[in-house]
């Protein structure tokens, strides 16, 4: 990266983290402050100290939070990139995913036939990709009824590597156009940060690959597809090397 790219990227994490982590630290000030006007003023009463020592506690883990995420977004660069099967890749996102959930939630997860098909990836960003693409499809369906919730995953081997497509039958995106979604900090839900597709952009485009959102014609929901590029024929040889050595 040059002088400038870096400057440049500096900035705009900068500006990230500045506006992200304003509220909380706003907040955190203001019931700290009331907390020490409450002792000052003798009103020690552990119920209202507490009510704000909590939400103190809570402000802190949600920038907490963000830091995390804004450093995983500033990860350009692939880092373990190493032979996976996409079947294998496939089963440990979708395992942690169901881990998260809520043990009541009502939700049917389909996976269309997967081709057999080693990544050269890192595979933990790639995982990371397929969850948040998931709990977005799982986060649109908010007001489907329980029993016609469904997430569809579709791989496709195509001449340049594989696609994947997380479909869903959720709210889709109105009159929104679809890389708005993909902008840091857009969010339209209460408790999101508007950064999970900014990172999902960030992690397939280090991988040479692209990502889109359309919406389902026919509706309803929406379908996120990323690409990932083949395995070059360098990689594949000495992976094949590896394993005959
Ligand atoms: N499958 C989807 N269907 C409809 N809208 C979606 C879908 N996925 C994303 N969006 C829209 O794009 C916005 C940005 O998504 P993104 O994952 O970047 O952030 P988020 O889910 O709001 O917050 P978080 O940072 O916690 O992921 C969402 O708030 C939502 O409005
Ligand atoms: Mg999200």
């Amino acid at each position: 990266m040059g002088q400038l790219q870096r400057l440049g990227a500096l900035g705009e994490m900068s500006s990230m983290i500045a506006h992200e982590l304003n509220q909380p630290l706003a907040g955190i000030r203001n019931y700290a402050s009331g907390i020490v006007r409450r002792l000052r003023n003798g009103h020690a009463e552990p119920t209202p100290l507490l009510q704000a020592s909590e939400e103190i506690e809570q402000l802190a883990a949600r920038a907490a939070a963000t830091v995390q995420r804004v450093r995983s977004l500033s990860q350009r660069r692939v880092h373990a990139r190493a032979p996976v099967g996409l079947q294998t890749l496939l089963e440990h996102s979708l395992a942690a995913f169901r881990a998260a959930l809520p043990p009541d939630q009502m939700l049917t997860v389909q996976c269309d036939a997967v081709p057999d098909l080693i990544l050269d990836v890192d595979s933990l960003q790639i995982e990371q990709v397929l969850l948040n693409l998931l709990r977005n499809g799982l986060d649109a369906m908010r007001d489907v009824p329980p029993e016609q919730r469904e997430l569809r995953i579709a791989c496709k081997a195509t001449t340049e590597g594989l696609c994947v497509a997380v479909i869903d039958r959720g709210a889709g995106l109105g009159a929104l156009p679809p890389e708005r979604l993909f902008e840091p900090f857009f969010t339209t839900k209460q408790d999101g940060v508007g950064l999970g597709l900014a990172i999902c952009k960030r992690v397939i485009e280090a991988h040479g690959g692209n990502i889109e959102a359309r919406s389902n014609a026919p509706g309803p929901g929406l379908t996120v597809a990323f690409t990932l590029p083949r395995e070059s024929a360098e990689a594949a040889a000495s992976r094949e090397e590896a394993a005959h050595a």
